[in-house]
């Protein structure tokens, strides 16, 4: 849920890569899916979280599949002001549902 000023947070294990069998050595990068969910399962909305400076960014079929220019949206902000000190590093996501900087979403 998020707050009365629409922020969330949550606390995971950063993900790895992974391999899939989209072609020959694929490789997924680091990512997180998200689901938001409206009143009802068809106004449920998915996304593809990424992280900065992930090298197989460039190679990912699903990110290069996000128009140009919409692409930097879908990467995580590292973040001192987030991150805890001893326990974890922070980043920071927004999600536009609607508007000029609208979340790319996957269909
Ligand atoms: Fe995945």
């Amino acid at each position: 849920m998020t707050d009365d000023e629409g922020r969330y947070t949550f606390r995971t294990i950063k993900p790895g890569a992974y391999p899939w069998g989209n072609h020959f050595n694929a490789w997924r990068p680091n990512h997180i899916h998200s689901s938001l969910l409206g009143p009802s399962i068809s106004t449920r909305l998915v996304i593809q979280m990424y992280f900065p400076g992930d090298p197989l960014l460039d190679l990912d079929p699903i990110y290069l599949g996000t128009p140009e220019g919409a692409r930097e949206r879908l990467i995580s902000k590292f973040s001192m002001d987030v991150t805890e000190p001893d326990f974890s590093l922070g980043y920071v996501f927004d999600i536009a549902l609607r508007g000029r900087n609208k979340t790319p979403m996957e269909d």
